[in-house]
């Protein structure tokens, strides 16, 4: 590892993080709030963006994936960047791109708080967030006003942004919902990722299975009419035979790829010290999830030629390196970034350099 990467590393573990969680009466939603502010604020002066990617920055291996090029084969998953606040800092920290969303049609508050768990001796998280977000309109203003369109590398890297469905919505009518919103991101979009795998909206989920998620793709793939890929992201709770509905249908609507995976309903792999958080409802991320979303990752790739993304888990750059051998095209990392920093980027981006 090179010395600034080790740098990196140590002074995110052991003085920013500390800081970080130990901020805000420890509260890890507001701590995510502060941190969102300070990049966006960074992000929209040049010349500190230029210092934060000389600092803790990294190069990636350049990569095409569903006809869009990458600079990087890692990238920031769903839920972190909601309303796009800080689209413009992601390419100095390493990330080859940046997934913003959730948006909903309608804006909404989200679920009360508190509303996500550090489990740190598991390393890992339970949100039920809820798809807070200030809806696809106002993403689509904050894109507008700064510069970023499809294409137009206004963030320095590619930009999916992801859709779901607004909570008073009921499913019966998510269509039209999701269909609102992808007029909306469509101009900015490099890719759009359907959200149907959310735990924390009721029903969402149902939007999985074949017959709904047929009709949905079918309607948004019409209405993108080839302007922006789509990916579907699929939860890890899925069976094998569910899995086939989603490939199937994925497979007729003609969409470009997946997302594998969201977060888990399943409470295994916590370390007996968060077993107290356990009962806390909403979706576990981080370690305790890698080996399902290895899994959900080896039999997207043995079924399909879709292009996947791999998210879960991805806590080490060797876990990176095993979603890229079981054929995913690019990781995602979300509990990973908040445990480890900028230097799991710089990690992941230099095996893959060294791999080509
Ligand atoms: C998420 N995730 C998520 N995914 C998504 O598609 N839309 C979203 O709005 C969110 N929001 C969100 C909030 C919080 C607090 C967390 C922890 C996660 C899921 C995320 O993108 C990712 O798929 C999972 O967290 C699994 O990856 P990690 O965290 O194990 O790397």
């Amino acid at each position: 590892m090179s010395p600034r990467v080790s740098l990196v590393d140590a002074g995110y573990r052991a003085v920013l993080r500390p800081l970080l969680f130990g901020s805000h009466h420890g509260d890890p939603e507001g701590v995510h709030e502060a941190m969102i502010g300070t990049l966006a604020r960074f992000s929209r002066s040049p010349g500190v963006v230029s210092a934060v990617r000389l600092l803790a920055g990294s190069r990636g291996a350049p990569t095409t994936v569903a006809g869009i090029d990458f600079p990087g084969r890692v990238g920031l998953a769903a839920g972190m960047d909601k309303d796009g606040r800080a689209v413009l800092a992601w390419q100095a920290l390493g990330f080859g791109f940046a997934e913003l969303g959730t948006v909903t049609a309608q804006a909404q508050p989200g679920n009360d708080k508190p509303r996500v768990f550090r489990l740190r001796k598991s390393t890992a998280l339970i949100n039920r967030m809820g798809f807070n977000n200030a809806g696809a309109a106002r993403l689509h203003r904050e894109l507008s006003l700064l510069g970023v369109y499809r294409g137009n590398e206004g963030a320095g890297i590619p930009i999916g942004i992801s859709i779901g469905k607004t909570k008073v919505v009921p499913v019966e009518d998510a269509v039209d919902d999701y269909l609102t919103s992808l007029e909306m991101v469509l101009p900015h979009a490099d890719y759009v990722a359907i959200n149907v795998s959310s735990p924390n909206t009721p029903g969402l989920r149902s939007l999985q299975d074949g017959g709904a998620l047929l009709t949905l793709l079918k309607a948004l793939a019409g209405a993108a009419d080839g302007r922006a890929p789509l990916f579907v992201k699929i939860a890890p709770d899925l069976t094998e035979p569910q899995i086939d509905e989603v490939l199937a249908a994925a497979g007729d609507a003609g969409v470009a790829g997946l997302i594998a995976t969201n977060t888990t309903l399943a409470r295994d792999r916590l370390d007996p010290a968060d077993q107290h958080l356990a009962a806390e409802a909403g979706g576990l991320s981080g370690a305790p999830l890698t080996r399902r979303a290895r899994e959900v990752v080896g039999y997207l790739t043995r079924n399909t030629d879709l292009p996947v993304i791999a998210a879960g888990g991805i806590m080490t750059a060797d876990d990176a390196s095993v979603m890229f051998d079981r054929g995913a095209a690019l990781v995602q990392l979300y509990t990973g970034f908040v445990y480890a920093g900028p230097a799991l980027a710089a990690r992941i981006n230099a095996l893959t350099r060294r791999d080509r």
